[in-house]
């Protein structure tokens, strides 16, 4: 039976397997390749996604449970192809070093932000303990976050 999901405001079908992890389905079906599939454990946070507005790891989900879900990506945070706030201050921050962890970090900050419009420096870290960086570049993605807060 298929699946049918909203992505990024629009309506998709998948004929996964309902048990396919939605990091899959997202890339492989719909093309849509932001969330990466880095550990497939559930602790590196690269493939975070938005599941009704939450934070989810897509590669612990399977493809089953967003039936009837609006599902985020990181394309989705970028209307009309611009940068959102959280975008644009990591580059702004220089913080973007090999790229992998940044479209669950985006996913991660953007939906933090949104909750908790000025943080303090320890809650900015405390929303990122989900997403490893292997590039170790927390302080400048710490900083991009508090810029964006105006902090
Ligand atoms: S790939 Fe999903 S948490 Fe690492
Ligand atoms: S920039 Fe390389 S993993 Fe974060």
């Amino acid at each position: 039976m298929p699946i049918d999901m909203i992505v990024n405001g629009e309506a998709k079908q998948s004929a996964a397997d309902p048990m396919t992890p939605l990091v899959d389905v997202l890339r492989d079906e719909f093309h849509l390749t932001g969330a990466k599939p880095v550990c497939r454990e559930g602790f590196c946070g690269a493939c975070t996604v938005l599941v009704d507005g939450e934070p989810r790891a897509a590669c612990l989900t399977p493809a089953g449970l967003a039936q009837g879900r609006e599902i985020g990506t990181v394309e989705g945070l970028s209307a009309g192809g611009r940068l959102n706030p959280v975008q644009a201050s990591l580059v702004e921050h220089d913080a973007v070093q090999c790229g992998m962890c940044f479209p669950g970090m985006v996913v991660t900050l953007t939906h933090f932000l949104a909750q908790t419009p000025r943080p303090s420096r320890d809650q900015v870290r405390a929303a990122l303990t989900g997403n490893a960086c292997r590039c170790t570049g927390y302080e400048r993605i710490v900083a991009a976050a508090l810029d964006v807060a105006g902090a």
